[in-house]
């Protein structure tokens, strides 16, 4: 991990510095006593306890950081470094920070050296003053503005992330850093890049001519624990029937789409319906950045390029849909649908592979439905507005839609069929749908999960093909009039 982050600064530092590599002696300060005896302070033991610096650090902190990093980087041995696991090479590091401290006579607090020394090992051997956030398995979102502005969301909350770059130039370079791992650039001549951290975490960089005040980084955080329809039980998002519902959807090879705002908890939905395909099925999924993580053994994972900087190479959903029709593929899962691929994704739910699913951004859906149509027009398919609802009628049996509350909470808000064409006009039904209904002391919302009394819906006959039928009939009889 430490090998692949040469392209930094370090890397320069590295091959101007002729210095034979200093072996450090170990030098135990007060602090690191503590240290040792309680290993939940290391920094990279526990982060989520650490509270993040709340203040801008003044310049002249900036400064000594500077002198101690580059005495450092002439004193360190890089190479010996990288093949140490990441709690030795701290040792190592805050040896060598001590030994400089002491050399130079720098004075400072114990409590300023910790910090210090926390700073320094996250340039070395994370991502700078990003890798407490990275660290953390409660944010969802990690938005870094500006080198000094930055918000986390935690619980559906965002609020301010309480961490500060030294200035423009080190937040650019951590973004570089951070998409060089997946080999890519984000510079001016190119100054929009998706990417992906080690751990799954999808990125977006864009930055300067593009953003006015500095590149912006934005970070969906990878979930460590793969939701299931059980935590979604667990979190309130939906009532047990209503999950129940959700996995015979899936078992039985209903085409569906998930629909939603950002964040609203699409993917994750997408991700536990996923859980109750049958483990003999042979899935592709295509994404834009690969953030589903099926559990079946037989999935091909496939993902979108973008154009190099000749601007040639790339290759869109639409490529992707396509040949995955060549790979004999028994469903076909699509990260999010956004453009004239959902022609090819309806077409393929229409051609043989039933439970394809995939996501699309949306509020309601009945919206969900008319995005469709207006991205298969907008594609440029000369077909009349008939032909493509006809189309999307065939295709698509159930819309699911996911939302973000006000209070922060993710519910799922619609299970809802596409029943017909009537006329022009596509018909649906709710089977269940999630009122609002007041708000808690705490500012919470209560609501109910409502069935809507339908006791056969269209995909009945498709349930009873799988042997799914008392189970449906089942749930749909206990959905009705759910408090959670
Ligand atoms: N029901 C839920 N309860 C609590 N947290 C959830 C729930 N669903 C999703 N999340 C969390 O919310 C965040 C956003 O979820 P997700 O990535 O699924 O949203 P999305 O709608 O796909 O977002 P985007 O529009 O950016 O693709 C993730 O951190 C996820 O773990
Ligand atoms: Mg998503």
């Amino acid at each position: 991990m430490f090998g692949r982050r040469k392209d930094h600064q370090i890397e320069e530092e590295e091959s101007a510095s002729s210095s034979e590599p200093q072996k450090s002696k170990a030098i135990t300060t007060p602090s690191e006593q503590e240290r040792k005896k309680d290993p939940q302070s290391d920094v990279f033991a526990d982060v989520s306890s650490v509270p993040v610096s709340p203040k801008r650090r003044d310049h002249s902190y900036y400064v000594t950081k500077t002198f101690i990093f580059n005495a450092l980087v002439d004193a360190i041995d890089l190479a010996q470094l990288a093949k140490l696991d990441l709690a030795s090479a701290q040792d190592e590091i805050r040896d060598i920070v001590n030994e400089i401290i002491i050399a130079r006579n720098l004075t400072m607090s114990i409590a300023e050296q910790e910090a210090l020394l926390e700073d320094i090992s996250n340039d070395v051997l994370g991502y700078g003053p990003l890798q407490p956030l990275l660290m953390r398995d409660d944010i969802a979102d990690i938005m870094i503005n500006n080198f000094e502005t930055a918000f986390i969301e935690v619980n559906g909350k965002v609020k301010e992330a309480g961490i500060f770059f030294r200035d423009n130039a080190q937040l650019m370079s951590i973004c570089q850093r951070i998409v060089s791992q997946v080999g890519r650039r984000v510079d001016e001549a190119s100054p929009i890049c998706d990417a992906r951290l080690s751990d799954g975490s999808r990125v977006n960089v864009i930055v300067p001519p593009l953003s006015i005040d500095g590149p912006v980084l934005t970070i969906r955080k990878f979930r460590k624990d793969k939701l299931t329809l059980n935590d979604l039980v667990k979190f309130k998002s939906i009532t047990p029937e209503a999950a129940e519902i959700l996995s015979i959807i899936g078992r039985v090879r209903c085409n569906v789409l998930i629909s939603g705002g950002t964040g609203s908890g699409k993917t994750t939905l997408l991700n536990c319906l996923t859980g109750s395909i049958d483990l003999d099925e042979r899935i592709i999924t295509c994404e834009d950045s690969a953030e589903l993580q099926l559990q079946q053994p037989h999935v091909v994972r496939l993902e979108t390029r973008p154009a190099n900087l000749e601007g040639e190479g790339e290759i869109v959903m639409r490529d992707l849909i396509r040949n995955c029709l060549r790979m004999r593929p028994d469903r076909i899962i699509v990260g999010e649908v956004r453009g004239p691929e959902a022609f090819d994704l309806l077409q393929a739910m229409n051609t043989g592979h039933d439970g394809s699913m995939g996501t699309l951004h949306s509020n309601s859906p009945r919206e969900a439905i008319s995005r469709l149509e207006s991205m298969i027009t907008m594609g440029g398919f000369s077909l009349p507005s008939k032909t493509i609802r006809e189309m999307i009628v065939s295709s698509i049996d159930v819309v699911i839609q996911a939302s973000r509350l006000r209070d922060g909470s993710r519910k799922v808000t619609h299970i809802t069929e596409i029943v017909g064409l009537q006329g022009e006009v596509i018909t649906t039904q709710d089977l269940i749908v999630f009122e609002i209904e007041g708000e808690d002391s705490k500012g919470r919302l209560e609501g109910k999960h409502k069935s809507t009394g339908i006791a056969r819906p269209v995909f009945w006959d498709r349930a009873r093909y799988f042997g799914e039928e008392k189970r449906l009939a089942n749930a749909l009889d206990l959905a009705e009039d759910k408090k959670i």
